[in-house]
């Protein structure tokens, strides 16, 4: 493979510059870090299921007209995306309590909320990515009023696409993160879905059982967790049984 300039390397994916102005190859890695990396493993096969589920979640929301930075998958591993200017906070939506909303407030994990809520975490590794109010986002510059208007409306329709998905395979949303980036087109700045949409930033829990599919089961050692994304990968139809499991060249009929 030719040598390509390294943009930006993260905890779980590289981003190398792409064939194109305005394009970026977006690498998934098998690396799981979790609690602002103090817990790291390498999860065989993490990257694959990650890369193919972003794909799946972010093709189905330019479906119904939600603006994403995704082009196309290139490979296994990488995916072609529009460069953005990410901005510097996690947007997260919440349907039920868990994590910290659920350490913070006292409340049982999977409590119903009375309805979904979106919160804003400032982006920095230092400091733990620290829930921030609008006040400080405005005040600091990271976002418009009309920004954070538009991100919210952006993040309740990725909430509404994804619950219905998921809840279609059997899973409750219980929540997730996404990252949004600005673009331009010639002048006119829009907001997008960047980053990546994978069981590594959702919380994902069986209807029926109540099983975690999600990276909780790396956080809290609950078992093998490529076999949980496998799961939500398979329920999701898009990755067939074991594929990830190939480890050496097979006779195709
Ligand atoms: P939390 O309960 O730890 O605040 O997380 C809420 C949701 O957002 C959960 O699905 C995990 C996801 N999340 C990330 O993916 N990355 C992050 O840095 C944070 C703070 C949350
Ligand atoms: N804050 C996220 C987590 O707890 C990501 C990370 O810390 O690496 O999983």
């Amino acid at each position: 493979m030719a040598r390509r300039k390294l943009v930006y390397e993260g905890k779980a994916k590289i981003l190398y510059e792409g064939p194109e102005p305005g394009t970026l190859v977006q690498y998934f890695k098998d690396d799981a870090t979790a609690f602002n990396a103090e817990k790291k493993a390498t999860i065989d096969g993490k990257g694959v299921l990650n890369n193919r589920l972003s794909e799946f979640f972010m093709n189905g929301l330019q479906r119904i007209g939600v603006p994403t930075h995704f082009i196309r998958r290139l490979n296994m591993r990488e995916q072609l995306i529009r460069q953005v200017e990410i901005i510097p906070l996690e947007v997260i939506v919440r349907n039920f309590a868990a994590g910290s909303m659920a350490k913070r407030l006292g409340m049982e994990e999977g409590t119903p909320l009375p309805r979904p809520i979106v919160e804003f975490s400032y982006k920095d590794d230092a400091l733990g990515d620290p829930l921030v109010p609008e006040e400080y986002i405005i005040a600091f510059g990271w976002a418009t009023q009309q920004d954070l208007d538009d991100i919210v409306a952006l993040a309740l329709r990725v909430n509404d696409f994804m619950a219905g998905v998921m809840h279609g395979v059997g899973i409750k949303l219980v929540d997730f993160k996404i990252e949004i980036g600005r673009v331009w087109d010639n002048d006119f700045m829009r907001l997008i879905v960047a980053d990546e949409i994978s069981p590594d930033s959702c919380r994902l829990w069986d209807i029926e059982t109540g099983r975690k599919l999600d990276k909780d089961v790396f956080r809290r050692d609950l078992g093998d967790l490529a076999d949980a994304y496998t799961e939500v990968a398979t329920r999701l139809g898009v990755m067939p049984k074991n594929a990830t499991n190939i480890t050496k060249p097979t006779l195709i009929n």
